[in-house]
């Protein structure tokens, strides 16, 4: 197939190889444990290209993993891609491939909860340390490299509160210090197509592809793309991990980048015009939407990104009390309450602010009011904005 530079294109035509497809439009689902081979000459072939796409057992996958894997590689820019049964088993899988006993991790104190609590539960137990840097410290994260600092985490932007990071810098001090140190990032809210972090020399770019790749809120998945230094370590430790997927929730991932970018429009599309609706409400402070000037890295978003998806946050002026917020929840008609995100629907959840300063080890949260989370689906935004004006009805 021609290959084009277009993301459009590149979603349309990645992982459709002949011999993924065999003459249909879509890979096939190569559902094996055993993979069946013809002679002692190919069992020795496949055995040294196992790592290469050849089909050698179930657990390095079959073609209708390689498909995506493929496809995944060429979308972000790496040399390969490893698939997770979840976001948060990429997450993990892609930080224990390059760390031993005594080593030392920067993570941003604004990551996903579990990621830090993989660090703070699981990490501390091998003896491997954690510092939590303020997500916003930019080049100033050379000053907290160590001598075993292996893994920098960064996640742009921030779980929650919204935070877009300063990638080329923070990758450019952390190289000035430590050239070998692993960068690697978690870049589920950009889908792996509205910010390419391997461009500046982040190591590895993760997603969770349970949100927009998947994009229909029914499987979970991870992915990690890798450039060429960290791959094949990333690779080999994930795969003695036992990590892997089913064909069929591959084949899922195969089928949601199709529409991703379409998909990813109307989110920007929407989830823009409501964080502009809600700048305007005198119940709301700030709206932490990516794209919108009152959101902290606002300039880092406009420099580096090709625009955005569903996911943004807003601060009420006021924090409301259990029995507030209850009934701001409880009653929206097209927001649903659910954690997760990226699929068509909208959804609601809301933290207070001590709940976030808990999961905020660098620096506490600069607001005082309830913070509300949304993420903006494909239902009419008249419908939406009609939604969140009653909800503003209800805490008045
Ligand atoms: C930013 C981020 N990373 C990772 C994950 C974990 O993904 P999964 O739920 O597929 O394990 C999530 C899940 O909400 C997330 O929001």
């Amino acid at each position: 197939m021609k290959q084009s530079n277009h993301i459009e294109t590149k979603l349309i035509t990645s992982g459709r190889a002949k011999r993924f497809t065999q003459g249909s439009v879509n890979p096939v689902v190569q559902r094996a444990s055993s993979l069946v081979f013809e002679n002692v000459k190919h069992k020795k072939f496949a055995t040294a290209n196992r790592a290469k796409g050849e089909l050698f057992y179930g657990r390095r996958g079959t073609l209708t993993h390689f498909a995506l894997q493929e496809a995944m590689s060429e979308i972000e820019g790496g040399v390969g891609c490893y698939l997770y049964p979840s976001g948060a088993a990429a997450v993990t899988n892609a930080i224990l491939a390059f760390l031993k006993s005594g080593d030392h991790v920067l993570m941003t104190g604004s990551a996903y909860e579990p990621t830090q609590d993989f660090c703070n539960l699981i990490l501390s137990k091998m003896g491997i340390s954690t510092t939590y840097y303020d997500p916003m410290i930019g080049a100033g994260i050379k000053a907290l490299i160590q001598p075993n600092t292996k893994v920098l985490f960064l996640e742009s932007p921030s779980s929650i509160t919204m935070e877009v990071q300063d990638v080329p810098a923070m990758v450019k001090a952390a190289r000035e210090v430590n050239p070998e140190i692993v960068i690697m990032i978690d870049n589920t809210w950009a889908a792996g197509v509205l910010f390419e972090p391997l461009k500046y020399g982040v190591d590895i770019s993760i997603q969770a592809a349970t949100k927009y790749i998947i994009g229909h809120s029914d499987a979970m998945l991870g992915t990690a793309v890798s450039n060429a230094r960290c791959w094949d370590q990333l690779r080999e430790n994930s795969y003695l991990l036992g990590q892997t997927v089913d064909p069929d929730t591959a084949y899922s991932g195969s089928r949601g980048l199709r529409t991703l970018k379409v998909r990813l429009k109307q989110h920007e599309e929407s989830s823009i015009l409501i964080a502009k609706w809600l700048a305007e409400r005198p119940e709301v402070e700030r709206v932490n939407h990516p794209a919108l000037p009152s959101c902290p890295g606002h300039e880092f978003y406009v420099r580096d990104f090709h625009g955005s998806s569903g996911l943004f946050s807003f601060v009420l002026k006021k924090r409301l009390s259990d029995e507030e917020l209850a009934n701001f929840l409880d009653n929206f008609e097209f927001f649903h309450m659910a954690y997760s995100w990226g699929g068509f629907e909208s959804l609601i959840l809301a933290n207070q602010p001590e709940e976030l300063n808990h999961i905020r080890p660098a620096k506490p949260v600069d607001f005082s009011g309830t913070l509300v989370r949304v993420h903006i689906g494909f239902e009419n935004t008249e419908d939406l904005i009609a939604d969140l004006e009653a909800g503003f009805a209800r805490i008045k």
